[in-house]
């Protein structure tokens, strides 16, 4: 792979990242969504003591090889960022405070939509796969052709927020089997009411639900934050880059719960809880308008920045 380019993947929000992750210059960044990595050669570039640990669950991403000692790839799911990143570092599996800041950049690389083969496009016409890796057990395919279709308009309502999930799930369960996106694509669109056609890809939401679901998306990063919070060693930083609002509600909750000074019940005339904040929030970042123009992608990004306290 060529590493002068971003034809795998042009990252987003990288200087924002790069700054947020300052604090762990001298140290390691797990670099949990490797993709092309864009993001940790930007890490490289900035920080010459930093040693970054890039994971990825597919192996196409691990295929970017960077040529550089401070760089080691892992195969596996960020879920289980505690105990990868802890074996490259020879500590033991569960040993907190071992790194010194966490990236997370949510989503599919733009390698992963282009692919048709892969499955994640409605524009390209493919097996309705989906599977980010090979440890995902079974396809999105499967759902379309198998759930039954309360099952399917709960999926594509819960993960995809689509308000005509109903009309979606029973055109999809009237043109089973759907071997390809673009016959799925097709079916979706015919599914919707015409104005709901005009403002986007009318599959656009429900592709983003089966993907999520067949990727356990969700329970995968709720599992992450938790590992990122146990590695960082206080004073490290977490980055995460959310693509939609199911992602970042997931993030802000867990770093606003982080940043609580007390979880005491509500009505309580004094505190009891004697709790300590385990992250400081830091805000937010958003994509300018010429990073939006140059890189549509990074349309709906929001990067979302703690640090993590003595707890
Ligand atoms: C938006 S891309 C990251 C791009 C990367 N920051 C870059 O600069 O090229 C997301 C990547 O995260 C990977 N990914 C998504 N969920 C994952 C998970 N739970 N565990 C590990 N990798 C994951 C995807 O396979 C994909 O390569």
């Amino acid at each position: 792979m060529d590493q002068t380019t971003n034809s795998y993947h042009e990252p987003v929000l990288v200087s924002a990242c790069v700054e947020a992750l300052a604090p762990a210059a001298l140290g390691v960044i797990v670099d949990g969504t490797f993709g092309g990595g864009g993001h940790t050669r930007a890490l490289l570039a900035s920080y010459p003591h930093v040693t970054i640990i890039g994971i990825d669950r597919d192996p196409d991403a691990l295929a970017n090889v960077l040529d550089d000692v401070r760089v080691r790839t892992v195969l596996g799911n960020f879920s289980e960022m505690q105990r990868l990143a802890n074996d490259e570092l020879g500590a033991s599996p569960d040993s907190s405070g071992t790194v010194d800041g966490v990236l997370l950049d949510l989503g599919i690389s733009s390698h992963q939509v282009d692919t048709a083969e892969r499955g994640f496009s409605y524009h390209r016409s493919g097996p309705v796969d989906m599977r980010m890796g090979s440890d995902v057990p079974s396809s999105a395919g499967e759902l379309v052709n198998e759930l039954d279709r309360g099952e399917l308009r709960d999926l594509i309502r819960r993960y995809g927020e689509e308000r005509y999930a109903g009309r979606i799930s029973a055109a999809i369960v009237g043109a089973r089997p759907i071997d390809n996106t673009a016959d799925l694509a097709a079916v979706i669109a015919d599914a919707v009411p015409a104005a709901a056609r005009r403002s986007g890809h009318p599959a656009r939401k429900t592709f983003q639900a089966l993907r999520i679901a067949t990727n356990a998306e969700l329970d995968a990063l709720s599992a992450g934050l938790e590992a990122a919070v146990d590695l960082l060693r206080p004073g490290g930083r977490l980055c995460v880059i959310s693509y939609h609002s199911l992602e970042d509600r997931i993030v802000k909750r867990r770093i606003a719960a982080g940043a609580a000074e007390c979880v005491c019940p509500p009505g309580l005339p004094v505190c009891v809880c004697a709790r300590s904040p385990e992250l400081r929030d830091l805000g937010r970042v958003r994509p300018s308008e010429v990073e939006i123009a140059s890189n549509p992608r990074s349309r709906s990004a929001i990067l979302r920045i703690a640090e993590r306290l003595v707890a």
